[in-house]
């Protein structure tokens, strides 16, 4: 389909429309073409172009966020398909979370923005579609900023201008654009000389993309870090506009990241994290131009997250490293697809062997959870029974701490589907290699958060989680199942959450 509207440029998706009976409906957000008018053209017949038409309300308004598969506690988008998180800044109050999304069908194609916003990074309110398809292509990922000095002229007053910087993705190349709101993200022009980066000649390369954007603040000038062919590149600029390359480190693939994070929480020992799509990070320092790798690469994830970013302007009070990741998760026969993992603190910590990630939900999820029972020193058959009735439940909270009394398999089922599998003998947790902080120890810890389709299992604190998608064999009437020779349940706490969705 073509869309041309009235005295701007004409873009164009792709979408297999029903030629009989639909199998869903999905809406194509115009409302920032208001008092326009849009010609769209479509080579399809009669019959079916005719289902296509204009209206206020979304078709099956009343029904969304009450299907049976979709998320209860995590955000999922309306209609359509989302994968990575975009511009994640903070900013008057709000959290943004713009996200990939196809707004046409439930598999990836036609990537727009998608935005919503949170006052508590729990409850997301979406909005529409905040950037689409040009000239240049795509709306691949990236980040914003907001631009408080005014480095690249677009603020209004005391308005400060919100910056996104993306890469607009063709079949020919991946340049880096960027684009401003004055409105606090609702609507958003794009710079008139895009693109501000274009690569692909230098790298020989397709893939130049996804760029993150931050302030270094001891050289006072921006940073973005931007993945090229097979790693991470690091350009600097002054106005936002004209950015010169720097370095780069090789090593990473897609949605870069680097930021530093205080070591056990001490202001006067920082260590800088670089990381890629899939959550293997080096350690090291930054001097503003350079990243130098010290050590890694650490892997403190495993299973469906990917493209994590974390968030910018966090205020200095707060002063959190907030992270939110894509769930590769399917929702099946949903008229919508994938969603986002729980939002995480980031902070690195000092372990046996030298300082680490770690990950953990961040408190404002506590508003989720209301504990209903709580037992100690149970054996693995008492824990099983005791939990039975909850084996059910579309969502629920589980803290466990198990111990083993040999060195050999045990773990943690629902259904069939492990969600904490570990073998002591090969030191395998949940695919990962795993060595506790205490090598001799007997003892695991996990807090389970299990939604509609997702899984998702930190252990002992946080050092590796774990995110599955929630399969449970239908041909199991086992329910939840502490597995493992002669096991003990040392803790077992269950908690209710609360759906965020009205
Ligand atoms: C990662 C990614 C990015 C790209 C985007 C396109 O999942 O492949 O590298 O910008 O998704 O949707």
């Amino acid at each position: 389909m073509t869309f041309l509207p009235d005295a701007s440029e004409p873009w164009s998706v792709v979408v297999r429309l029903a030629p009989d009976k639909e199998d869903y409906w999905v809406f194509y957000d115009v409302s920032h073409l208001m008092g326009k008018n849009l010609k769209i053209s479509a080579d399809v017949d009669e019959k079916t172009l005719k289902k296509i038409y204009q209206a206020d309300e979304i078709h099956g308004q009343d029904s969304i966020y009450q299907e049976k598969n979709r998320p209860q506690y995590h955000f999922s988008t309306k209609r359509g398909w989302i994968n990575d998180p975009n511009g994640l800044v903070f900013y008057d109050g709000e959290y943004h979370l713009f996200y990939q999304h196809n707004p046409m069908e439930t598999e990836w194609e036609n990537m727009h923005w998608g935005h919503a916003v949170s006052a508590d990074l729990i409850h997301w309110k979406e909005l529409p579609t905040a950037l689409y398809p040009d000239k240049l292509g795509t709306m691949f990922s990236g980040s914003a900023i907001i631009d408080y000095q005014n480095h690249a002229g677009y603020n209004k007053g005391k308005q400060p201008a919100m910056i996104a910087f993306y890469t607009a993705a063709s079949d020919a190349r991946q340049v880096q654009c960027m684009a401003y709101s004055l409105d606090k993200g609702r609507t958003w022009t794009k710079y008139n000389k895009n693109p501000i980066i274009d690569s692909k000649e230098k790298w020989n390369s397709q893939d130049t993309r996804d760029p993150k954007v931050f302030w270094y603040e001891p050289s006072k000038h921006w940073v973005m870090i931007l993945n090229e062919r097979d790693g991470h590149s690091i350009y600097t600029a002054n106005d936002l506009k004209n950015w010169t390359y720097q370095s780069h480190v090789s090593g990473f693939w897609e949605c870069p990241e680097l930021f530093e994070l205080p070591i056990d929480g001490n202001p006067n020992n920082k260590k800088w994290v670089m990381y890629g799509a899939t959550g293997t990070y080096m350690l090291g320092s930054f001097d503003g131009k350079v990243f130098s790798p010290e050590a890694g690469k650490y892997l403190y994830n495993s299973g469906k997250l990917y493209a994590a970013q974390t968030y910018s302007n966090i205020p200095e009070n707060d002063g959190r490293r907030i992270q939110i990741g894509w769930g590769r998760i399917q929702q099946p026969n949903m008229p919508f697809n994938g969603m986002m993992m729980l939002p995480t603190e980031l902070s690195l910590r000092t372990t046996k062997d030298g300082p680490r990630l770690f990950n953990n939900p961040i408190k404002e999820t506590e508003q989720l959870f209301s504990k209903i029972d709580s037992w100690k020193n149970l054996t693995s058959s008492k824990a099983n029974e005791l939990l039975h009735q909850f084996s059910d439940y579309d969502k629920i909270r589980i803290r466990t701490k198990i111990k083993l009394s040999h060195a050999t398999e045990a773990g943690f089922n629902l259904y069939a589907q492990r969600m904490i599998s570990y073998d002591m003998n090969a030191n395998i947790l949940n695919t990962m290699f795993y060595s506790p902080q205490d090598p001799t120890s007997m003892e695991l810890s996990a807090d389970i958060y299990i939604d509609r389709t997702s899984i998702e299992v930190f252990f002992d604190n946080g050092i590796y989680t774990s995110y599955l998608e929630r399969k449970p064999d239908p041909n199991n009437q086992e329910g939840f199942h502490f597995w493992g020779n002669n096991i003990e349940i040392l803790e077992l706490e269950v908690f209710e959450i609360k759906g965020i969705w009205k």
